[in-house]
């Protein structure tokens, strides 16, 4: 799985640097082109040379390296590469990440990488449990990093704990397991829909509601990532879709997002409907703006399309067919109902009763509910790995098979 494919590894100030020597040999073995960054402190705990002759390239520790686009370095190798992992990754670089910081050649290739991120932490156990060290990995999680968290065990400082950094082999059974699963959706075309959708009173007035759409775009992104083209159907939103496999439609009103759904629908392996559609719009929308009078205003509403209602009428066999629920009382029998009318595959069920979960946050705790009623209830995370396990749950139905 790693044949020909481009890593830019970085090695930060941690003694696990000597591991790094063993993970280059075992990557190129595996047919991967390696390219070393290392810090200034790295340079303490292994030679460049080592890592250079290991790689069979020049290693870089500075800004400006001649043989890799001078002063444009960062941005050669991050868009050189289909992987930087950052192995071992100090407290100090993981913080640096999370912050944005950009004081040394690595940083900058992160920040201009657009491949995905993997970070092997190594450092003494109570640095790695503080609670501010967790909260910059939580960082890097919620955007798409994969952390392999260290192994426990004796540590250079003699104290027992979590910290050594994961042995070379299992990073690199990681990494395969990565890639392999980067292509597990390539040729299939997937439908999801995003955000809230607002429905117009007059010019200047709406009936919205308080959806951000991240996680719709979190699904898409994921999908994207695992080789799918994506298309998304996207309410208003301030998001963007950084994968180059999803392509953005976006719409302003239910009507809109029924009909473009519909269009693109027959023609994909599924759908997950993650948007949080308006029930009804205004019967009417009233030409320019509405003026205060006196009295109280009445509108009359009516109701929207359900789309993902639509979709389960006219779903093929071979298509999935995933839909949220967001529930205030009686959760499980609701949302077991909603996958039974609209001929759902499975539902996502949101509590409003759980902190952390549902509208306009960056995390979420759902719990997924199939045909048979079976449910899995997973843990608060942040909602790219909340992603992660919805299309596991897609990709379980065994699509077109
Ligand atoms: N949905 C849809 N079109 C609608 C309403 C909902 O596609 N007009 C989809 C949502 O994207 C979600 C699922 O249906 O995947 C359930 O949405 P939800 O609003 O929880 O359910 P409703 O059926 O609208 O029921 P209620 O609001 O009464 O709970």
């Amino acid at each position: 799985m790693l044949s020909e494919k481009k890593i830019a590894l970085g090695v930060t100030g941690s003694i696990a640097a000597y591991k790094a020597a063993s993970l280059v040999r075992l990557l190129v073995k595996e047919g991967a082109e390696v390219k070393v960054l290392m810090t200034g402190a790295a340079k303490q705990f292994i030679t460049p040379l080592t890592l250079a002759t290991l790689s069979k390239h020049p290693v870089m520790v500075e800004f400006f390296n001649p043989e890799n686009g001078g002063w444009n370095s960062h941005v050669k190798l991050g868009l050189w590469a289909d992987l930087l992992l950052v192995a071992p990754a100090s407290a100090n670089t993981i913080g640096k990440m999370a912050c944005g910081i950009a004081d040394n050649l690595l940083l900058t290739t992160y920040l201009a990488s657009k491949c995905p991120t993997v970070v092997a932490p190594a450092m003494d156990l109570d640095m790695y449990t503080h609670a501010a060290h967790q909260q910059n990995l939580a960082t890097l999680r919620s955007r798409g990093a994969l952390v392999i968290a260290p192994a426990c065990g004796e540590l250079a400082s003699g104290l027992q704990g979590q910290g050594r950094m994961e042995e070379p082999e299992e990073i690199v059974r990681r990494l395969r397991a990565f890639f392999e699963k980067k292509n597990q959706l390539s040729g299939k075309h997937f439908l999801v829909t995003a955000g809230p959708t607002c429905e117009s009173i007059d010019a200047v007035r709406f009936i919205g509601n308080y959806s951000s759409g991240k996680m719709g775009y979190c699904i898409a992104e994921e999908l994207a990532s695992r080789g799918a083209r994506v298309t998304l159907v996207s309410g208003p939103v301030s998001l963007t879709a950084r994968h180059a496999g999803i392509t953005l439609c976006k719409v302003t009103s239910a009507q809109e997002m029924y009909e473009t759904a519909m269009r693109i629908f027959p023609a994909t392996d599924g759908a997950v409907m993650a948007a949080a559609v308006a029930d009804f719009a205004p019967e009417s929308k009233v030409e320019g703006k509405l003026k205060r009078g006196d009295g109280s205003l009445s509108l009359t509403l009516s109701p929207t399309k359900d789309i993902a209602a639509h979709l389960g009428r006219i779903k093929k066999k071979k298509q999935a067919l995933a839909g949220f629920a967001l529930e205030a009382a009686n959760e499980y029998a609701n949302a077991l109902k909603k996958l039974r009318e609209k001929n759902l595959d499975f539902i996502v069920l949101n509590s409003m009763n759980d902190a952390g979960a549902g509208f306009n946050v960056s995390t979420n705790k759902v719990c997924i509910i199939d045909k048979n009623g079976a449910q899995t209830a997973y843990e608060l995370k942040p909602k790219p790995e909340v992603a992660k396990d919805i299309v596991d749950k897609l990709v379980s139905l065994k699509l077109g098979g």
